[in-house]
């Protein structure tokens, strides 16, 4: 505990007497502890949203969208044939070329190639955004030799969409640092579309548009058949779910199951959060290009994590408890402070203090141990604020089949989840605390967004001939 060591460090405070550093830090740190009563009460607020959001009426208010995916449990089995995919809304802009073996029940990642969006596109206008996608995808084509072949593309847009049909999904709002012009309330398969015909070169099949969770998922589905819970703890955060027709009352009939993209990351945009919210989530919030979306999301994601401790440890070297109240340029300067260097320093004290001196910081072993303590407190905040929203999921599905115990499987993918190194064994013990009749195992996705897009749009494409595409089936696993 670096608070053995911090205690040795003897601060004066503003009022003469002499106070244990230790205890001066804890008590910026003390707002992100949030107790197992705490994680209680904020999984019944997000019951309580999540019906909101299924409601027919009560949806277009609800923080939780709660968004329909007409993604339905009815397997198949028979998809196969070469499809592109995209991928938009992580860390990078991919495209693939992914092949579904019928005979092998097998997907196959052919290729793929990542392109990267410039800063100014991410603010640009959605005409330059489009317009760069669909340059990029013309590019890959050109390489794979494809070009003159209408491959069916499956599309995973990782953004809250209100999802019309397969291939008709209209942008609700931009998240994670895109803010393009001229997108939201729009169909993106349309814009999609239009910037392929702009150029006129090419031209591609039908398209099915998936969100990253639902992508997870069904490409975990394959290895685990109870696989019905997909999330990502990544750039931003987010999950899916199977859940009963019947309590999804925007879409019409009661049997089976559908998935539903619940864009946990709005919850608290009304406001339900604000005792749990500390000072410097306030700031995040406030220097976002979205102030006032995404509360939850701001609380928990690769995009903020790192800015929560920058200005963590901002505040205590203004309060003069590090770096001998010297702050550098680089921990002045929004955004500097990577969220990967959280897990790294969590990693060991090597690493902190390698990362101290990298942010030209003046540090002393107890700075060192300090920085750790902060990056601990805000990581673990995190995992237990997934841990309360994905309990509140699985408590959800046990009670839906009105099951005493319920044996679950989440498939899981981001970079959060993946490389921090005890994220995910405290988001584990803590969604067994909170969902204790529920026996949760987590599966780590390979390439939801890639594969698992090819194996919807498989689906879609068959579908689209059957039934003009007004429905998704989970395709039969064993798949990849
Ligand atoms: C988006 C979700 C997405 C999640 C993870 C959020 O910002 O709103 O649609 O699933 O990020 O990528």
């Amino acid at each position: 505990n670096p608070c053995f060591s911090l205690s040795s460090r003897v601060q004066p405070d503003p009022s003469g007497s002499e106070t244990c550093v230790c205890l001066q830090v804890e008590k910026h740190l003390e707002p992100f502890r949030l107790s197992l009563e705490k994680l209680q009460d904020v999984s019944a607020r997000l019951r309580k949203d999540m019906l909101r959001g299924l409601g027919k009426h009560a949806h277009h208010r609800a923080a939780v969208k709660m968004l329909p995916t007409f993604v339905r449990a009815t397997p198949d089995g028979t998809e196969k044939g070469d499809f592109l995919a995209l991928d938009l809304g992580g860390t990078n802009f991919r495209v693939l070329h992914v092949r579904v073996l019928e005979e092998e029940q097998r997907v196959l990642k052919m290729d793929s190639q990542i392109c990267a969006i410039p800063q100014e596109i991410m603010l640009g206008t959605g005409e330059k955004l489009f317009d760069h996608i669909a340059a990029c995808l013309a590019e890959f084509l050109d390489s794979q030799k494809l070009r003159g072949q209408t491959l069916p593309l499956g599309f995973t847009f990782s953004f809250p969409c209100e999802q019309k049909e397969i291939d008709k999904s209209i942008l609700i709002r931009w998240t994670k640092g895109f803010n393009c012009s001229g997108v939201e309330g729009e169909d993106v398969v349309r814009l999609l579309k239009e910037a392929i015909h702009r150029r006129g070169d090419y031209d591609i099949g039908s398209v099915a548009m998936v969100n990253d969770t639902v992508g997870t998922m069904m490409s975990c589905g394959y290895r685990d058949q109870s696989c019905e819970i997909g999330m990502i703890i990544g750039t931003g955060t987010n999950a899916c779910y199977m859940e009963e027709m019947k309590n999804v009352k925007r879409v019409e009939g009661e049997d089976g199951r559908m998935c539903i993209n619940t864009e946990w990351g709005g919850f608290g945009d009304d406001g339900s959060l604000k005792d749990i919210l500390t000072e410097f989530d306030e700031e995040v919030d406030k220097t976002s290009i979205n102030p006032g979306v995404h509360t939850f999301e701001k609380m928990i994601s690769g995009m903020y994590l790192g800015e929560i401790v920058r200005l963590v440890l901002l505040k205590l070297t203004e309060e003069k408890l590090l770096f001998k109240g010297c702050p550098s340029e680089a921990l002045l300067t929004p955004g500097s402070f990577e969220t990967k260097f959280i897990s790294e320093i969590e990693d060991g004290l090597e690493n902190a203090k390698k990362i101290l001196t990298k942010l030209a910081l003046d540090w002393d072993l107890v700075d060192a141990c300090v920085a750790r303590l902060v990056c601990d407190t805000v990581s673990s905040r995190s995992a237990r604020l997934c841990a309360a929203a994905l309990a509140t999921i699985a408590n959800r599905i046990r009670t839906n089949r009105g099951l005493d115990h319920l044996k679950t499987t989440v498939g899981v993918d981001g970079t959060v989840y993946r490389k921090h190194p005890n994220f995910s064994d405290e988001l584990q013990a803590a969604v067994r605390l909170l969902a204790p009749k529920c026996d949760v195992s987590f599966l780590i996705s390979e390439d939801g967004s890639g594969k698992g897009a090819a194996m919807v749009t498989a689906v879609a494409h068959i579908c689209l001939d059957i039934n003009g595409g007004s429905m998704l089936t989970v395709p039969n696993p064993p798949y990849l």
